[in-house]
């Protein structure tokens, strides 16, 4: 389950988007530039939204989502109003950052890329964020927590 929430479409951003797709149109690499805008007015690139630029470029639909799958930048669901990402980077991984995913996934029940049902936190895994000396680590927003622990979690999380 996602929540759509900071995903709503409504008639006055699809003028920016055409506005948008207008200025981009006939330039080299435009989709990507088209879809990355795109990402910035609506937060996220619903299957409508994809129809609708296919569709002003002229192009297949396939193209369209087949971009947005391979770069990893592109999200197709709405982002969480946090993210907490997991350090995975070799201090962490052998410290325990593994079990910190586990017990994330399984509290929040998402897996990694996903945002939880009630769209709070998007929940990602990442490579090293610069707190090796204290694994395992963890980012909420921009902030990092060191030495975490499944308590630990249990307690920061309860903080949102
Ligand atoms: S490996 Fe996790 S902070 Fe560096």
């Amino acid at each position: 389950m996602h929540s759509h929430n900071g995903c709503v479409i409504n008639e006055s951003k699809y003028s920016a988007l055409n506005n948008i797709i207008d200025l981009y149109k006939d330039k080299e690499g435009s989709l990507i530039q088209i879809l990355h805008a795109a990402q910035n007015i609506y937060g996220c690139l619903p299957l409508d939204l994809q129809q609708i630029i296919a569709q002003k470029l002229d192009i297949p639909l396939s193209r369209v989502s087949g971009v947005i799958s391979f770069y990893s930048f592109f999200s197709i669901q709405p982002r969480g109003l946090h993210t907490i990402r997991v350090c995975l980077g070799t201090a962490c991984y052998v410290r325990g950052g593994k079990k910190i995913v586990e017990h994330l996934m399984k509290t929040l029940d998402v897996k990694p890329g996903e945002t939880t049902a009630d769209g709070k936190f998007t929940f990602e895994v990442a490579r090293c964020i610069g707190a090796c000396g204290l694994a395992p680590a963890i980012m909420i927003d921009d902030i990092v927590y060191k030495q975490m622990s499944p308590t630990k979690i249990n307690e920061l999380l309860s903080k949102f």
